[in-house]
């Protein structure tokens, strides 16, 4: 069931990217597809950004409420999965010391970077209200999107 969502999920998201250039565009969309596929609290991503001399994630699209709009590497499950270039599981965000609280009603957690050049240069974050949503299913489906996005040109304006 919840493999067939995400098959879905990526008919359509490569749909999308075959007549989509633009990074933001398409990420809005790609967001809108999982959140309302699968009614998640929070879908959403950070973009590595370059400020002020550091590097830093910041908020990129996303669908659901307001989430916070920095954060630092190896800060909160996203610094982490940034960190580690490693997809973060989390059941219970509430038992983990390195969770950025954006929100009281997430409950659990996957992060999932995305990669060009062997570097991350995105995340791919959703929060659940639910515990333990998140399973190897997930990140398997959810680390295809991540290729899909990664391989693609984006427009450079
Ligand atoms: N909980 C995340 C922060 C981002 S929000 O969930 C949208 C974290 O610990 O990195």
């Amino acid at each position: 069931m919840k493999s067939q969502l995400y098959r879905n999920c990526i008919t359509q998201i490569e749909s999308i990217l075959s007549e989509e250039n633009d990074l933001i565009a398409a990420l809005a969309n790609v967001s809108a597809i999982l959140h309302h596929t699968f009614s998640f609290w929070w879908t959403g991503f950070y973009l590595v950004k370059k400020e002020n001399n550091q590097t830093v994630l910041v908020l990129g699209p996303f669908q659901g409420p307001v989430a916070c709009s920095r954060i630092h590497m190896g800060k909160g499950v996203c610094g982490s999965a940034w960190k580690k270039n490693e997809t973060q599981i989390v059941d219970d965000v509430h038992k983990i010391k390195n969770h950025i609280s954006c929100n009281e009603f997430s409950n659990s957690e996957i992060v999932v970077p995305i990669v060009s050049k062997d570097a991350v240069v995105a995340v791919l974050d959703i929060d659940s209200k639910n515990f333990a949503t998140f399973d190897l299913t997930d990140k398997k489906y959810l680390e295809i999107i991540s290729n899909l996005l990664s391989k693609k040109n984006w427009a450079t304006n």
